[in-house]
C-alpha cells in the first residue's frame, strides 16, 4: 500500500500544538511499508503498514509479545526485515541515522559497564564529536545541563550500576537529550519508575515536542495514553490501528488489540471518557 503525506497518517492540524509553530504543516517522520519480521521461521510482525507524524508524541501499545519492541528494532535496522521497507524523513535509515536516538527497554542494558552518570550522558554527544575529538568542556557542560533537566545533577559522578532503576532511566533520558536528535525511539520509558520520575519524564517529552522533536514510545499504561500522547499505534502482531489519539484510541480498537481483557479495557475507556487530549 502506498501512503504519502500527512493526510495519509490521519494527521490533523492543531493550532494549539506549539510543535507546529513556524513549520509548514506537520511532516512525516517514519513510514513503514508492508513490513514482516520473523525470528527464525516464526513471524512476529505481519505486513505492518504505517505512517507516523513528525513533531508529535507517539505511543505504541499492545499486549506482551505483540511485537512492539520488535517494531522499534525493525525501524532502527536492529533486526532484519523478512519483507517490506522503512523510510525515515523520506530517506533510508543509513542516511538519517545520526538524527535518531534510541532508549532501549531497561532490562536489555548491561548495567555493570563501568561508567558514571555523566559518562553515559556524554556518550550522547559522540555522534556529533566523531571518533577522534574527545569531549571538551562545552560537552561536559551540555551533559551536566541534560542531567539537571532530569533532576540527576547530584549523581553525575555516580557509577551507573549504583543508581536505582528509576534513576538509571532518567540518566538514559538525559543521554537522549544530549544527543539532540530529531527523532527518538523509547522502549517503555515509564516502566518501573515512581510518580515523580514519571512526571519528570513526561515534562522532558513535552519539551522535546515543543522543540519540534518526534518521540515514538512503547507504552503499557493505557490509562495515561490520552493524557501523554498525540498519536497512537495499536499492535498485536498485525497493525490494529494507527492515528490521532482522539480518533484511534477507541474501545473497539482496544478490544481488537487486547482481546477479552475487559477490566483493563474498561479502565482505558474510563480514561478516554475523562478526556486527556494529547497536547
Ligand atoms: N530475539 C528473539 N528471538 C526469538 N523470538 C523473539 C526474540 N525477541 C522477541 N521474540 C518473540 O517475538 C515476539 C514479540 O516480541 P517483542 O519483544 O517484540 O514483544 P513486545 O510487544 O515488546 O512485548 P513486551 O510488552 O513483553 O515487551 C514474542 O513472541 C517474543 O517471544
Ligand atoms: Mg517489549
Amino acid at each position: 500500500m502506498k501512503l504519502a503525506g500527512p493526510e495519509a497518517a490521519g494527521i490533523h492540524a492543531r493550532a494549539a500544538v506549539p510543535a507546529a509553530a513556524g513549520r509548514a504543516g506537520v511532516g512525516v517522520s517514519v513510514e513503514v511499508h508492508d513490513v514482516t519480521v520473523a525470528y527464525g521461521r516464526k513471524p512476529v510482525l505481519w505486513d505492518v503498514d504505517l505512517v507516523l507524524p513528525e513533531g508529535r508524541l507517539v505511543a505504541i501499545v499492545g499486549p506482551n509479545g505483540a511485537g512492539k519492541s520488535t517494531l522499534l528494532k525493525a525501524i532502527l535496522g536492529l533486526v532484519p526485515l523478512a519483507s517490506g521497507r522503512v523510510t525515515i524523513f523520506g530517506e533510508p535509515l543509513r542516511r538519517v541515522r545520526r538524527e535518531i536516538g534510541y532508549v532501549p527497554q531497561r532490562e536489555t542494558v548491561d548495567w555493570d559497564f563501568p561508567i558514571d552518570a555523566l559518562g553515559v550522558v556524554l556518550m550522547g554527544r559522540y555522534g556529533r564529536l566523531g571518533w577522534i575529538r574527545r569531549p571538551g568542556r562545552a560537552d561536559r557542560e551540555a551533559a551536566r545541563e541534560c542531567l539537571r533537566q532530569v533532576g540527576m545533577e547530584d549523581f553525575a559522578g555516580r557509577q551507573i550500576s549504583q543508581l536505582s532503576g528509576g534513576q538509571q532511566q532518567r540518566v538514559f533520558l538525559a543521554r537522549a537529550l544530549a544527543q539532540d536528535a530529531r527523532l527518538y525511539f523509547m522502549d517503555e520509558p515509564f516502566a518501573g519508575v515512581d510518580a515523580a520520575t514519571e512526571t519528570a519524564i513526561v515534562e522532558v517529552l513535552r519539551r522535546m515536542r515543543e522543540a519540534g522533536r518526534t518521540v515514538v514510545a512503547v507504552h503499557h499504561d493505557l490509562q495515561t495514553v490520552p493524557e501523554y500522547f498525540d498519536h497512537v499505534v495499536l499492535l498485536n502482531m498485525r497493525l490494529v490501528a494507527s492515528g490521532p489519539v482522539e480518533a484511534t484510541f477507541t474501545r473497539e480498537n482496544l478490544q481488537r488489540a487486547y482481546g477479552g481483557r475487559l477490566t483493563l479495557l474498561d479502565e482505558a475507556a474510563e480514561a478516554i471518557r475523562r478526556g486527556g487530549g494529547g497536547a
